[in-house]
């Protein structure tokens, strides 16, 4: 298994709110090659769930294995290292550096992770074309539309070749045809042997996936 998640558990407390369990003990597991979609109303957990099976939120209970190792066991140092090797991330609100060209945001973790090298620039390229924007490479992103932006955030994921993509609503704000390119991408990048997790309140998303999660109040209603 590329993921495997177990028991995850996390609930938000904030003042003298009421406590938010946001989610509540899930379990999945994704192999090389697996497209698999957690699918959900606004609301019911699913970008807490993707934090913390991506390694950027640590949880009340449960574990993470990504490659089968136990990621919040790690030191956070190794932590930071296994996921910036490993782990591809598209967040729903992008994260996109405002005064970098769209091609420079796309490399920015291979900057991270030391991987950089001249022929990733042409990875960079060739994401570029293949998602559509090629008109935009040296474009900074208070430049782009939002589907634009969301496909610059897309490649940046890419770029790495993670083993495991992590894709929070990544067709969230896509027209018909836009929305194809990026599912067919992501699909495909599981067909080449990457493992995706992607959540998404949209169940057209379902349609390619290996297997589909159904999420309501922080539990998956099957299994
Ligand atoms: N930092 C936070 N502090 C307190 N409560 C939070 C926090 N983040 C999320 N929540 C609450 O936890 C629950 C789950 O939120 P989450 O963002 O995981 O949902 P979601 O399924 O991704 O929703 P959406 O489809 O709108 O993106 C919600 O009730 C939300 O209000
Ligand atoms: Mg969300």
């Amino acid at each position: 298994m590329e993921l495997k998640v177990s028991g995850l558990s996390k609930s938000y407390r904030r003042g003298n709110n009421k406590e938010v369990r946001a989610v509540d003990g899930i379990s999945l597991a994704i192999d090389k090659g697996e497209l698999v979609t957690v699918n959900g109303p606004s609301g019911c957990g699913k970008t807490t769930l993707l934090l913390m099976a991506g390694g950027l939120m640590s949880p009340d209970r449960g574990e993470v294995l990504l490659g089968g190792r136990d990621l919040y066991a790690l030191p956070p140092e190794e932590r930071d290292r296994e996921r910036a090797l490993r782990v591809g991330f598209v967040f729903q609100q992008f994260y996109l550096v405002p005064y970098l060209t769209v091609t420079e945001n796309i490399l920015i973790p291979s900057v991270g992770s030391g991987t950089w090298s001249p022929s990733l620039e042409e990875r960079a390229l060739e994401l570029i074309y293949r998602l559509n924007l090629g008109h935009r490479a040296e474009h900074k992103p208070g430049e782009l539309s939002t589907g634009e932006r969301q496909r610059v955030a897309l490649a940046r994921a890419l770029i790495n070749e993670p083993s495991v993509l992590f894709a929070d609503e990544p067709t969230g704000n896509l027209d018909d045809d836009n929305a194809e390119i990026v599912l067919d991408h992501i699909a495909g990048y599981a067909k080449e042997g990457g493992a995706v997790l992607l959540v998404s309140h949209d169940s057209r998303v379902g349609n390619r996936a290996h297997r589909v999660h159904r999420m309501k109040e922080g539990r998956f209603l099957e299994n």
